[in-house]
């Protein structure tokens, strides 16, 4: 007789209540699939008495995670508070020391200290899961580092933030202002405490960050990627993408350069109709390609109550299996500390500026571009009141230092009323 697989929940939220409906609703089919039974014993949260819509009796409560984590009747600690430091990660250390395997949703812990981490689980013969941490619902973690483990990685790319997704897709349809389409993300329980750590772009490049460490066998390197968020996307750059072809998406790219591991979350557009073009809402995509598989696409529900409770089980279901792998796909000290290589590859980009409409200045734009070698591909100069015209440019192929050059060089002109947007163009 099999004994059953106690869990230890920090944290009551929109995860940690998606895990808790599961544990009881799906009783029956987890003993069928793992042979044991899951249960939760032991719970903890900031606010006892706050009513969570889901009995808590028959659970036993503690104030403090630490003391939770490293109860006897725990197994597996479930981390589902957040917070990159803090309570999070001194109780994660602690179950991993009292000897309990960990299953966390927590990105920006696993983004920052990860390496420090995976080190104590593997010293200690515990691991570390967190499919939950990365796209949500998608089993991506899994798709790395089990089924492509055949593969050497080449490319993973894709939008993880379904906040920012939401975002940019109800402003585009439904002509919502950032306000609003904020307020609905929020609602659907997508957005993090701390919502800089979304539009900022930081939660996805903390996504980005272990799946590079996955696929690249590098340690976790969140600092050496180049970051910025959706807050200077503004409603002309929505409308002017979608004139010339393209979404705008905040994408991360992690790759292999001759110089190291290039490494980027941004917002970049893409062609409408490519598979990334077509995302919509909360939902996310992740594109890995490899020598052997060429080029798979995931995509699925990146954030809420159900599709990351569900990313959850399927790792407390492997633990209950009996299933124990390295916590970024290799033994945490043969990981290598990356190279980093900024924005190597050549793309085209979209410029959108305001010119001031007088004799020349479209030439003196024209001329700087010429002057760093870059060639225009495609331009469109709109309506305007006959002061300040907005002008549209698609490059050619270039690199984001000659761009950085040319645009340098136009803010010292007596042409430009407004600083240039420059985007990036991906093509799948
Ligand atoms: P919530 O804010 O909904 O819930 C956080 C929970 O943690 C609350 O129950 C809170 O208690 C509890 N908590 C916070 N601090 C402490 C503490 N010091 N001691 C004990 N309990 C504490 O967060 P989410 O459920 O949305 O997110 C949890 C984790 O999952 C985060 O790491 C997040 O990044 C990650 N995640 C979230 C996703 C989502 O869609 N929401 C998707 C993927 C990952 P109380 O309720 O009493 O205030
Ligand atoms: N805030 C995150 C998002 C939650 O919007 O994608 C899922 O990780």
């Amino acid at each position: 007789m099999t004994t059953p697989l106690r869990l230890g929940i920090a944290g009551l939220g929109t995860v940690g209540i998606g895990v808790v409906k599961i544990v009881r609703q799906h009783a029956a089919l987890l003993k069928a699939r793992t042979g044991r039974d899951i249960v939760i014993t032991a719970i903890s949260a900031r606010n006892r008495d706050k009513d969570r819509g889901v009995s808590m009796s028959g659970y036993a409560w503690e104030d403090d995670p630490v003391a939770l984590a490293t109860r006897d009747d725990v197994d597996v600690y479930v981390e589902v508070m957040g917070g990159t430091d803090g309570p999070a990660k001194v109780s994660t250390q602690a179950a991993l020391a009292a000897g309990k395997d960990v299953v966390t949703a927590n990105k920006a812990m696993l983004a920052i200290h990860g390496q420090a981490l995976a080190e104590q689980a593997e010293a200690a013969g515990r691991v570390i899961r967190y499919e939950a941490a990365v796209a949500g619902g998608i089993p991506v973690i899994k798709a790395l580092s089990e089924g492509l483990a055949g593969n050497e990685i080449t490319r993973v790319m894709g939008v993880m933030n379904g906040t920012c997704n939401y975002i940019l897709t109800r402003m585009e349809k439904a002509g919502l202002s950032y306000q609003e389409a904020f307020a609905e993300a929020d609602g659907l329980g997508y957005v993090e405490a701390d919502p800089t750590l979304d539009v900022g772009g930081i939660d996805a490049g903390h996504k980005l960050t272990l799946l590079s460490a996955i696929a690249f066998g590098t340690k976790p390197d969140f600092d050496g990627m180049e970051l910025e968020g959706i807050e200077r996307v503004s409603i002309d750059d929505i409308r002017a993408a979608a004139d010339m072809g393209y979404r705008i998406k905040l994408l991360g790219v992690a790759q292999r350069t001759g110089r190291g591991l290039e490494q980027r979350m941004q917002p970049c557009l893409v062609p409408a109709n490519s598979p990334l073009g077509q995302l919509e809402g909360g939902t996310n995509m992740v594109v890995i390609e490899g020598d052997a598989v060429e080029q798979i696409v995931l995509r699925g529900p990146g954030a809420g109550e159900g599709p990351t409770a569900s990313a959850v089980m399927g790792d407390v279901c492997d633990i209950a299996r009996g299933l124990r792998l390295p916590t970024f796909g290799q033994p945490a000290h043969t990981l290598e500390t990356a190279t980093r290589a900024r924005s190597q590859l050549p793309a085209p980009f979209y410029l959108r500026m305001e010119l001031m409409d007088k004799p020349g200045a479209l030439a003196k734009i024209a001329t700087i571009l010429g002057n760093s070698g870059i060639s225009i591909d495609r331009m469109r100069q709109y309506d305007h009141d006959g002061t300040n015209a907005p002008v549209l440019i698609v490059t050619h192929k270039t690199s984001r230092a000659a761009l950085d050059d040319a645009l340098a060089a136009m803010e010292t002109t007596d042409v430009i009323s407004t600083a240039p947007v420059a985007l990036r163009i991906e093509h799948l």
